[in-house]
């Protein structure tokens, strides 16, 4: 397949490129030049004349591109992130593209670092039936790419699959070396993540799940790790931080106390992503 990857000069899209090179045709859509050996186009996903014109002749696109923060610019967010997101859907439909994966976000449902409090679910493991809460720009422009989605699928029966990534873990990268280690040393403020984070390496297996026929023409997907992200276990968490929330499946936390509290059985069920690396293991912490 000739595969797009909008925003493949960026962290993610980088990974993602090197992880499906070898099996497919890829090309990189971003503002700035992507690194060798990568074909790229650089462009700006707001104009749909660029964005339209690198659609000629693919075959799926994944959809990086973004601001991919609460970076305190509403409108710039808003602009790239929901525009930016219409017009590569519209691109696709022009050119008979049948799928789009686009890189949703676990804050699209508000749980993430940009919420000033953790969202207090109905029952954990939180899965996707959890009604979406975001507070934060950045989320709502998630929440938004995702229904202009299922939008698209309706109308258009484009097939877009919508994973909401947890934050995303990488040992070689010493931003999220920090922000793990925030997350595993400080529980409070890993609450807000509901400890939620994922290995890239599972992330990138769940990419190539997703590119496959399996899944259903829409949906949104949980995509974190196995484990919560925190020195204690699960139960113990939920017990000190949301007391008066239901654990659904208690028996299942015998088996693994660290089950983690993001239920991905949904991506397990329809796409079969098995993540295996729980950033738990693989954090050192200063004082080990
Ligand atoms: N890193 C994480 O932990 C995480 C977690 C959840 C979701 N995500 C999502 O993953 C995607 C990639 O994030 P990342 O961490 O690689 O960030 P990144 O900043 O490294 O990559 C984003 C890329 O998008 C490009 N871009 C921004 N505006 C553009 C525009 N107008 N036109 C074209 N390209 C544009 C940037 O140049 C950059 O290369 C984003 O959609 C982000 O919201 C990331």
């Amino acid at each position: 397949m000739r595969i797009l990857i909008t925003g493949g000069s960026g962290y993610i899209g980088t990974c993602l490129a090197t992880e499906l090179q070898d099996q497919h045709e890829v090309v990189i859509f971003d503002l700035v030049e992507a690194q060798p050996p990568f074909e790229c186009v650089q462009g700006d996903l707001c104009v749909f004349d660029e964005v339209q014109r690198v659609c000629s002749g693919v075959d799926a696109i994944i959809h990086a591109g973004a601001i991919p923060y609460d970076s305190g610019e509403p409108r710039k967010i808003m602009e790239v992130n929901v525009m930016g997101t219409f017009n590569v859907l519209e691109s696709a439909v022009e050119h008979d593209i049948q799928k789009v994966v686009f890189i949703s976000s676990m804050c699209a449902t508000g749980i993430g670092p940009f919420s000033r409090e953790a969202v207090v679910p109905d029952h954990f493991p939180v899965n996707e039936q959890q009604p979406c809460q975001p507070e934060d720009t950045y989320g709502l422009s998630k929440l938004l790419g995702e229904e202009l989605c299922a939008s698209y699928t309706r109308k258009h029966g484009l097939h877009t699959i919508c994973l909401r990534l947890g934050m995303v873990s990488d040992s070689k990268r010493p931003d999220a070396v920090n922000r793990l280690e925030r997350i595993m040393e400080n529980p409070d403020y890993g609450s807000l993540y509901h400890w939620g984070c994922v290995d890239v390496r599972d992330m990138a297996q769940a990419f190539t799940l997703a590119l496959e026929d399996g899944a259903a023409a829409h949906g949104a997907y949980h995509i974190c790790g196995p484990e919560v992200a925190a020195k204690e276990p699960s139960l113990e968490l939920i017990k000190r931080y949301f007391p008066r929330v239901p654990v659904v499946g208690e028996h299942s936390f015998v088996e693994n106390p660290y089950r983690g509290l993001i239920d991905i059985s949904k991506a397990s069920r329809e796409m079969g992503y098995k993540p295996r690396y729980p950033v738990r293991r693989s954090f050192r912490s200063h004082s080990d």
